[in-house]
């Protein structure tokens, strides 16, 4: 057996740490979420609050609207995702402090790379398959290059494993310094069992895993 298949077929467990613990974003940990984001963990994350994924196009603006009303409206609209629960992500916490964040959901919470002409070539067609998105990153500029990032991706694929398993999709990037950083590195995704499936432009690569869920991977002895 492969190794990515061997790794399709195991439980996810997030590593066991004493200084780092998770915990999925909802209504109970929005606040964490808020903290993070007002700490301006990185450029762009704060006017973001990570709704960028979530739309299916450019975001709509009305000409006159301020910066600090476009950045109040998307804090409001993921708020009122995460109230729907139709928002996923993984909040990583240092000592209880939230210092990182993963960005994950079914393809029709995250549809805006749907809109890529470079991805629909190879957009999955299986429609027995559940598709789930890995799109976003941020990790608190004090909080980098200890494995915050990589805590984060595992524990989102153990969430997804847990919600039922499935394609799970990434589009990293594949050398550091190429903009878009915040969707993570080629190797992140290859540690974790992810293979290429081809290049999105210059800097960003379509990644794949399969994820059986607990029962499935029960059938299989
Ligand atoms: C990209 C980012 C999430 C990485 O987080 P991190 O916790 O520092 O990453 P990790 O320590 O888990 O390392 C992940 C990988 O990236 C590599 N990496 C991280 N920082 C690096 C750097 N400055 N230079 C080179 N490689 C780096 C690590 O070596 C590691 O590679 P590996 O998988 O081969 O071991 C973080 O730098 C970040 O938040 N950047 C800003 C993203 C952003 O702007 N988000 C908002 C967008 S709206």
């Amino acid at each position: 057996m492969g190794r990515n298949r061997r790794k399709a077929n195991s439980v996810i467990t997030v590593p066991r740490d004493t200084e780092y613990s998770t915990k999925q974003l909802s209504k109970g940990t929005w606040r964490d979420f808020e903290r993070l984001f007002e700490t301006h963990p990185a450029p762009g994350a704060y006017p973001c609050w990570c709704m960028h994924c979530h739309w299916r196009g450019p975001e709509t603006k009305s000409k006159g609207d301020s910066r600090a009303k476009l950045i109040e409206r998307n804090r409001r609209d993921k708020k009122t995702l995460v109230k729907q629960g139709r928002s996923h992500g993984i909040l990583v916490y240092a000592h209880g402090e939230p210092v990182g964040w993963c960005q994950y959901g079914p393809s029709q919470e995250l549809p805006r790379i749907d809109n890529n002409p470079r991805y629909r070539k190879f957009a999955h067609g299986n429609g027995n398959e559940r598709l789930w998105r890995i799109t976003c990153f941020v990790v608190h500029k004090n909080f980098r290059c200890r494995g915050v990032a990589h805590i984060g991706l595992r524990a989102a694929l153990a969430a997804i494993q847990n919600e039922g398993g499935g394609l799970v999709e990434a589009y990293p990037i594949k050398r550091w310094g190429a903009y878009q950083e915040w969707r993570g590195t080629v190797s992140m995704f290859e540690n974790e069992g992810f293979q290429i499936v081809a290049p999105l432009g210059k800097s960003n690569v379509l990644m794949r895993r399969t994820i059986l869920s607990c029962r499935q991977m029960c059938r299989l002895g």
